[in-house]
């Protein structure tokens, strides 16, 4: 090895300097992580008893309303500000019927978490596709998803979820105009105080598959990919922004996370409002089933993607870890 420190002056700028201890490292971070980012989601079901453990998603459960209550505050005593509640209802039909029934299994959920633990945030996503017996986000008429139709029952979905206490709702179908005639649908019922987080850019993705299993929301027919984006657009993803914005959004969303970190940056530059992302069931059982393997170290892969997340742009995150992610980082 030749020794070049003699021949030529060392540069004076020294990157490792900062790096020296934990100390110094800790002052210069520029992105932290902190419970409070975080959003955990929750899935309930009908009928009592035991959690039952959701075999694609290792560590996640289908909680019937008692175990969801409980889970609920249990997160909120880790540090977690906010739940985002999927429902499984009793019975699936053409229309998605209890998707918007005032006793469907969401809004059920939510004024039993909203009565005992009233300081957690409650989200709900909205969205017909664990309701409908063809498993599509909107109502199908000869083989197409139709839009504006759909539009009404999405926004009755809203309203009795937001009537039911939810702080805000997360409309993830993807039709045109579900923004704005959810928004109308608030404000006319009086429920102007209900905040929408939109899932702008949600992608046609393959990293949903955990979750469809989860959710029993695999479409019997057909794919997404006439309403949800095509995973090569970030212009596109930065027009659906903009138009959630303008039909009223509070926060926006990107979904999936990781394949979408550019789509991350972007928005937050070219927007103003609280960004969202969601690190789906796909992300999550990718890195669980590294960890079981022992190919990565489970909880600081967790921990270095949620950075990554958060270090593109997103003010949130939407995460499976997000309970387990605050007790690591208390
Ligand atoms: C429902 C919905 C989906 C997810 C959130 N809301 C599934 C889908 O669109 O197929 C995915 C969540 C995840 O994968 O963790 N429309």
């Amino acid at each position: 090895m030749q020794d070049y420190t003699h021949r030529m002056p060392f540069p004076t700028t020294r990157l490792r300097r900062l790096r020296r201890t934990s100390g110094i490292r800790q002052m210069v971070r520029e992105t932290r992580l902190t419970p409070s980012d975080l959003i955990q989601p929750l899935f309930v079901r009908h009928g009592g008893g035991e959690s039952t453990p959701i075999e694609s998603m290792p560590g996640q459960s289908h909680h019937g309303i008692d175990g969801l209550v409980e889970t609920a505050a249990e997160v909120h005593a880790a540090g977690i500000p906010a739940v985002l509640i999927f429902g499984l209802p009793a019975r699936k039909d053409e229309a998605g019927s209890e998707a918007y029934d005032p006793e469907g299994i969401v809004q059920l959920g939510v004024r039993a978490i909203k009565a005992e633990v009233p300081e957690l945030t409650v989200i709900t996503d909205v969205c017909l596709c664990q309701y409908t017996s063809h498993g599509h986000c909107g109502v199908l008429r000869d083989g197409v998803i139709e839009n504006d139709i759909s539009l009404e029952l999405l926004a009755d979905t809203a309203v009795s979820h937001a009537a039911a206490g939810a702080d805000m709702v997360a409309p993830s179908d993807m039709m045109d105009g579900r923004v704005g005639a959810i928004r109308s649908s608030l404000d006319n019922d009086g429920l102007t105080d209900t905040a929408i987080m939109a899932y702008s850019a949600k992608f046609a993705s393959a990293f949903y598959g955990p979750f469809r299993d989860a959710a029993h929301s695999t479409p019997s027919e057909g794919d997404r990919k006439g309403y949800q984006m095509d995973p090569g657009n970030g212009n596109e993803a930065v027009r659906e922004a903009l138009l959630d914005i303008e039909e009223g959004a509070d926060l926006v969303m990107v979904k999936p996370a990781l394949p979408y970190l550019d789509v991350l940056r972007r928005l937050r530059s070219e927007t103003l409002v609280p960004l969202a992302a969601y690190q789906v069931s796909g992300e999550y059982a990718m890195l669980e089933a590294a960890a079981a393997r022992g190919l990565v170290d489970r909880r600081a892969a967790a921990l270095e993607a949620l950075t990554g997340i958060r270090r593109a742009g997103a003010d949130l995150v939407i995460t499976y870890y997000a309970a387990e992610a605050a007790r690591w980082l208390s």
